[in-house]
């Protein structure tokens, strides 16, 4: 069961900033907040991504990588003392034509109510909000369904397909 919302426009604006939005929550005594002006505590960040099983970053690096991100998502969990990070997303880009959505997680103890894809839903009305016109984004094959189910179309399908280069 999903809860509706119930933290108030100047909580939300006060703790997590403009823009900053609650997220329907599984259980009505967690709030979910979103935001993208909210500071990430670099370590918090990086055992997030671990806890999705991925692998550790020098965080001098992550720090670079955020300052130079178009927009930067924190998923947190309430807590007027210790908000804690749940999930996170950010995208790069030149903010006019192109972004791309990187680092997509939610925690696993929250995957499975729904978040993943209100993340998404965010993510999207913020690249919509400063009128970007693609979005793209790379897929590990796990988890093509889960973009697949919210519109996104799988390339190359005949028409385009992807290089990279390891630098
Ligand atoms: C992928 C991830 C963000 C999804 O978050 P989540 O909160 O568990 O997802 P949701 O509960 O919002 O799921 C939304 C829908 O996608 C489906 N889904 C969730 N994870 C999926 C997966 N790995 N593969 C396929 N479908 C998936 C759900 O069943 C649900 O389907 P429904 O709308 O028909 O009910 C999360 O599992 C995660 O952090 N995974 C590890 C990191 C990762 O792989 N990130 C993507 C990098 S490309």
């Amino acid at each position: 069961m999903i809860s509706s919302c119930s933290l108030t426009s100047e909580l939300l604006l006060s703790f997590y900033g403009k823009g900053a939005k609650e997220c329907p929550s599984p259980n009505e005594r967690i709030k979910l907040v979103f935001s993208k002006s909210k500071q990430f505590d670099l370590i918090e960040l990086e055992q997030l991504l671990q806890s999705v099983g991925w692998s550790r970053r020098p965080l001098r690096r992550v720090r670079r990588a955020l300052d130079n991100s178009l927009l930067k998502v924190g998923l947190w969990r309430h807590d007027e003392k210790f908000p804690r990070l749940v999930g996170f997303a950010r995208c790069t880009g030149d903010g006019v034509l192109e972004a791309t959505v990187w680092d997509v997680a939610v925690h696993p103890v929250y995957q499975g109510y729904g978040l993943g894809k209100e993340l998404m839903v965010y993510v999207m009305d913020s690249l919509s909000t400063m009128n970007i016109e693609r979005v793209t984004l790379f897929a590990d094959p796990g988890v093509i369904s889960f973009y697949k189910r919210q519109g996104w179309e799988l390339e190359p399908n005949g028409r385009r397909c992807s290089f990279w280069y390891a630098n």
